[in-house]
């Protein structure tokens, strides 16, 4: 049985989608939570979905995590109110349709600043406090880091670099303790495809074509993505670092009949 008993995670992104799911699974195995996100509502209500008894060990944090004031908060108060800082889950990201003849580059650059900025300076703050707990860190890149898609360039460069900042900082980690591993998930039901601007007439399409593209004939559930996060966080994956775990139905098995 996974446990998180008594550790203190920080899980960024937590207002929606896959860091919500995650959250809530957290808070179910025993964790003290950190949560962290800009729409302050939305994180009531991914506390509102965790078991009652556990509601006081959970806080959040408002703010965008590419401002670094935000991090530097996320830390301050995990330390503040418990102490000490276990898990650290990366999760907040965000995607933007454009290929290399429609990008712009302050659309780049917000996205960069999100999906792997963010996520260096977050990393960095907490690091001296993964190392003395001997903590682990759990990346939520995407089956973009290492396939290629047409018109989400920057994404999938913004994951690429995700990627490679897991294993790296798993090297530099590893001889002390704190484990850093990534999960590559492939389409999950989750609200970033229509933040992205799809209609819901487009996102349904977008579901349909999943069911062509992933090998299991489906896109996969938050819960799918949450447990495997848990796993990889948990002391039962003590001798597994610098992992990337594909959660896509076998999408990445597939060959290039399909380029959605
Ligand atoms: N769903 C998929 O198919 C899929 C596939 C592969 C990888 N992923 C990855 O999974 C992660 C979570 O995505 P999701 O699908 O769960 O998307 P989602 O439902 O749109 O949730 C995204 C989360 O990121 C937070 N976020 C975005 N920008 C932020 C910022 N500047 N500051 C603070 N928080 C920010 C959002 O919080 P606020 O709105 O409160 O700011 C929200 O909680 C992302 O890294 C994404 O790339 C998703």
């Amino acid at each position: 049985m996974i446990s998180l008993r008594d550790k203190v995670s920080i899980i960024t992104g937590a207002s929606s989608g896959i860091g919500q799911g995650t959250a809530v699974l957290f808070a179910r195995l025993g964790s003290k939570l950190v949560l962290s996100g800009r729409n302050s509502q939305a994180l009531d209500e991914t506390i509102n979905q965790c078991d009652p008894e556990t509601r006081k060990n959970i806080i959040k944090v408002v703010g965008d995590i590419s401002k670094p004031d935000t991090c530097k908060m996320i830390v301050y108060e995990s330390l503040e109110k418990f102490g000490k800082i276990d898990i650290l889950v990366n999760n907040a990201g965000i995607l933007k349709t454009a290929g290399i003849e429609t990008m712009q580059m302050n659309d780049y650059d917000e996205l960069m600043d999100t999906n792997i900025k963010a996520v260096i300076n977050l990393t960095q703050l907490c690091l001296p406090h993964l190392l003395e707990q001997k903590g682990s860190i759990v990346n939520v890149s995407s089956i973009a880091g290492s396939k290629t898609f047409p018109n989400i360039l920057a994404y999938c460069m913004s994951k690429a670099a995700l990627d490679q900042f897991t294993k790296c900082v798993a090297l530099d980690l590893a001889s002390r303790g704190v484990r850093v591993n990534a999960v590559n998930p492939g389409v999950i039901l989750s609200n970033i495809q229509r933040r992205n601007g799809l209609t819901e007439e487009q996102y349904r399409q977008y579901l349909e074509d999943a069911k062509l593209n992933h090998a299991m004939g489906r896109p996969g559930h938050v819960i799918e993505v949450a447990n495997t996060i848990a796993f990889l966080a948990s002391d039962l994956a003590s001798f597994i670092t610098g992992e990337l775990v594909q959660i896509d139905g076998g999408r990445h098995l597939m060959g290039p009949i399909d380029n959605n």
